[in-house]
């Protein structure tokens, strides 16, 4: 199993910077994960596909974006260039998700669907057949620097027994540090995001290493 570190956007304040966090960020990291707020679907608005155009025109990281939206414009994330778009099981409708991540799909890109703490992780069961990512939220969704919620290892375990030997991957978001980054990997996950803990590091690559080997 890889253990696949994808540093998140939600620390960064500008466009310039964005564009220099995910040069830097090229060599170390294997994703750089977009955090994209409608300020509906979570209080606070960020960033969208005008910023994504500009982050695959400078860099060559893959794209792993976040939709925290109620009605995100799906076009123009893949036209942007992300290379996983991932939805809000919350935020929509079961028939308007499915055929968002049929959509997603048919461009090629990887499709993605989140939880948030509340939502049971066996509610994703129907969704299994149209989705490539299983995003599980290990914080409420709306911003970086929370605590992780020691429930979400246990809920990656029940997310790689549901999912079994389909080629699904499970990406964990919240709260992450070295201290729970090996017990998730272990629990199943393929994924783990990190906002503040990779973004505050004194040395990025080595905050990076720290969580894909854990402490
Ligand atoms: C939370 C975002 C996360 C966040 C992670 O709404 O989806 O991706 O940026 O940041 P940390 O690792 O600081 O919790
Ligand atoms: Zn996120």
């Amino acid at each position: 199993m890889v253990r696949k570190i994808a540093p998140s956007t939600d620390p960064v304040r500008s466009l310039e910077e964005l564009v220099s966090y995910a040069k830097e960020l090229e060599e170390s990291a294997d994703l750089l994960h977009v955090d994209v707020m409608d300020g509906e679907f979570v209080e606070r608005e960020t960033i969208g596909a005008r910023e994504v155009r500009a982050l695959r025109k400078n860099s060559l990281i893959p794209l792993d974006c976040h939709l925290m939206a109620l009605s995100p414009d799906i076009e123009a994330f893949i036209e942007a260039g992300a290379n996983i778009v991932t939805l809000h099981y919350e935020a929509m409708k079961k028939s308007k998700l499915i055929s968002n991540l049929k959509k997603i799909r048919k461009a090629k890109v990887l499709a993605g669907v989140s939880i948030v703490p509340e939502t049971e992780v066996g509610a994703l069961k129907d969704i299994l057949p149209y989705v490539d990512l299983i995003l599980i939220m290990s914080v409420e969704p709306g911003k970086s620097g929370q605590k992780f919620l020691d429930t979400s290892t246990e809920r990656v375990r029940e997310a790689k027994l549901l999912v079994g030997d389909k080629r699904i991957l499970i990406e964990v978001d919240g709260g992450i540090t070295p201290e729970v980054s090996s017990s998730l990997f272990e629990a199943g996950a393929d994924i783990l995001v990190s906002g503040s803990y990779v973004y505050n590091a004194r040395s990025r690559k080595e905050a990076i290493e720290l969580l894909r080997n854990g402490k």
